[in-house]
Parts: structure tokens; C-alpha cells; sequence
């Protein structure tokens, strides 16, 4: 089960990789994490044209990547993610725009470091079982965030690709999977018994939270920060349910949170551990 890999109470997991010192979602940020000491990680998953299960967070290619440099692609705005090929995507820069935008700041702090800077620049973006093997190989459990497709209702095909890549790659026990889409969540459980499930709320809470969990078989609830209050994780718990927020990155919320046993998803992995 995912949650035997992981400490009992609270546990830091790096959002999008260590987002804060390299290009969220690639390899790079994904080794950051593990580097320094975040429990797990937490990534994007979406569907590409041809679909294959890519890692990646935003519903168009335009602000991660140097899609827009190329003439092939011209034509092709706004750019959707699935709009492009598993081997079109990867022709694609994921890692450049971090160096220009310095997101975080760490470029001009200098926490990020000159090898950082030039492995930045040769990232790709990354497939599924990619992360899967990694995973494995190195026993670094994983959150897995499927991204709502915008397909219509029914259509889960994504949630049928994945649970199988889990089972052929035997990595089942080190993921958690997570959605907004909550179709998703309910046909995982329908094709696996074993997938520990996360489910993920934004501005409010599915009603009758504890039965809902419990009618999922869920392992976790993913509230975000500003609907987190610790009297539910409170009831929570004594259900039964590990309560992870995001995205946590002030460090006195964090070490609250923390204190009750509540996981944090923060893009700052590095400042808590
Ligand atoms: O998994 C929690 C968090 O990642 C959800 O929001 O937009 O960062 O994927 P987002
Ligand atoms: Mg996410």
C-alpha cells in the first residue's frame, strides 16, 4: 500500500517535482526532490494525440515549453497539450523557460547552481512510464495527478491506460492517484482494489465528506490550503483518512499543518526537510 513507503504523520511532497529549483515536472525536478529528502512527489499526467500518457500540467504548451519558437508548430495555436503527438511533444524544450522567467526567484538568489542551470536547458518533457521506472528503480513513491481531459462524460480511457501501465510496470504499490475529476477516481476503483486513491477538492467539499471517502475507498483528501481547517482533518483522521493540502509554501502554515498530520504538497520541498 502506498502509505506504508511514508511516515505516519504528515510527510512532504514535492509539487510538480521541486518546482521552486528546477522546471516543474521534469526529470530534473524530479531528481531534486528525491535529492533533498521530500517523502514523494506529486505530477501531471494528460493524454497526448496519440495516446500516450505524458507528464505535464497546463491544458496548452505555451508557457513551459519553446513551442512557440517553432515554425512547424506555427499553426497550431493555442497549442493543446493533446493536440500534439507523444514524439511532437518531445521535439518540445520544457526546462528553457525557467532560466527566463525565474519563477521562483532561485536563479538570481543562486540557489540554483551553473550544472543546475545547464541541465535545465536539456530537459524533455517526460512520458509516463518514464516516471515508472524511475519509480520503481528507486522506491520514491509517487502522486499521480490525473488532468481533467475534457472529455465528455464516460469517456475515461486515460483512467484504463494508466491503471494498466501500473500493472505491467508492478508500481502500483508506490502511487497514489489523484483527480478533480472524480469520474476518474470512481473508475479506477472499478478496475483496481489495490490503487490507493486521493481525492482532490478545490473551494469546497464534496458533501458528506466522510461517506464519500469511504464509498471511494479512498486512502487520502487532497483539500487545497484554504479549505483545510484542522478540526476536519481532525474527523479525518480518526476516520481513518490521511489529509494531504496544497499548495503549502509559507513555512509557519507548513509546520502547523505538519503538526497535526497533515501531508503538505509544497513547491518548496527543499525548506522542509
Ligand atoms: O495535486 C494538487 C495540485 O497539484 C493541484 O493543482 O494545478 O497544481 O495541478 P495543480
Ligand atoms: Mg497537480
Amino acid at each position: 500500500m502506498f502509505f506504508d513507503n511514508l511516515p505516519e504523520n504528515g510527510l512532504i511532497c514535492a509539487h510538480r517535482g521541486a518546482r521552486s529549483i528546477a522546471p516543474e515536472n521534469t526529470l530534473l525536478a524530479l531528481k531534486k526532490a528525491k535529492e533533498c529528502g521530500a517523502h514523494c512527489w506529486e505530477t501531471d499526467v494528460r493524454m497526448s494525440k496519440d495516446g500516450e500518457l505524458v507528464i505535464f500540467h497546463d491544458e496548452t504548451l505555451e508557457r513551459t515549453t519553446d513551442v512557440t519558437t517553432h515554425k512547424a508548430f506555427r499553426n497550431r495555436q493555442p497549442w493543446y497539450t493533446d493536440q500534439f503527438t507523444a514524439s511532437e511533444l518531445r521535439e518540445l524544450d520544457p526546462g528553457s523557460w525557467f532560466l527566463r522567467d525565474d519563477p521562483f526567484s532561485t536563479i538570481a538568489s543562486g540557489e540554483v547552481g551553473t550544472e543546475e542551470r545547464e541541465a535545465i536547458c536539456s530537459q524533455k518533457i517526460l512520458l509516463l512510464h518514464e516516471i515508472l521506472e524511475f519509480t520503481k528503480i528507486h522506491r520514491f513513491p509517487v502522486n499521480l495527478e490525473l488532468k481533467d481531459l475534457k472529455t465528455p462524460p464516460d469517456d475515461v480511457t486515460i483512467v484504463d491506460r494508466l491503471i494498466n501501465m501500473l500493472q505491467e510496470t508492478e508500481t502500483m504499490d508506490l502511487v497514489l492517484l489523484s483527480s478533480f475529476r472524480h469520474e476518474y477516481l470512481h473508475r479506477a476503483r472499478a478496475l483496481s482494489q489495490k490503487i490507493a486513491i486521493g481525492v482532490l477538492a478545490e473551494e469546497q467539499h464534496p458533501p458528506n465528506l466522510i461517506q464519500y471517502l469511504d464509498d471511494l475507498s479512498a486512502a487520502a483528501y487532497h483539500p487545497e490550503e484554504d479549505i483545510c481547517d484542522l478540526g476536519l482533518v481532525n474527523d479525518l483522521r480518526r476516520a481513518g483518512f490521511r489529509v494531504n493540502s496544497w499548495t503549502i509554501n509559507d513555512i509557519p502554515r507548513a509546520r502547523e499543518m505538519l503538526a497535526v498530520g497533515v501531508g503538505i504538497i509544497t513547491d518548496w520541498p527543499q525548506r522542509f526537510t
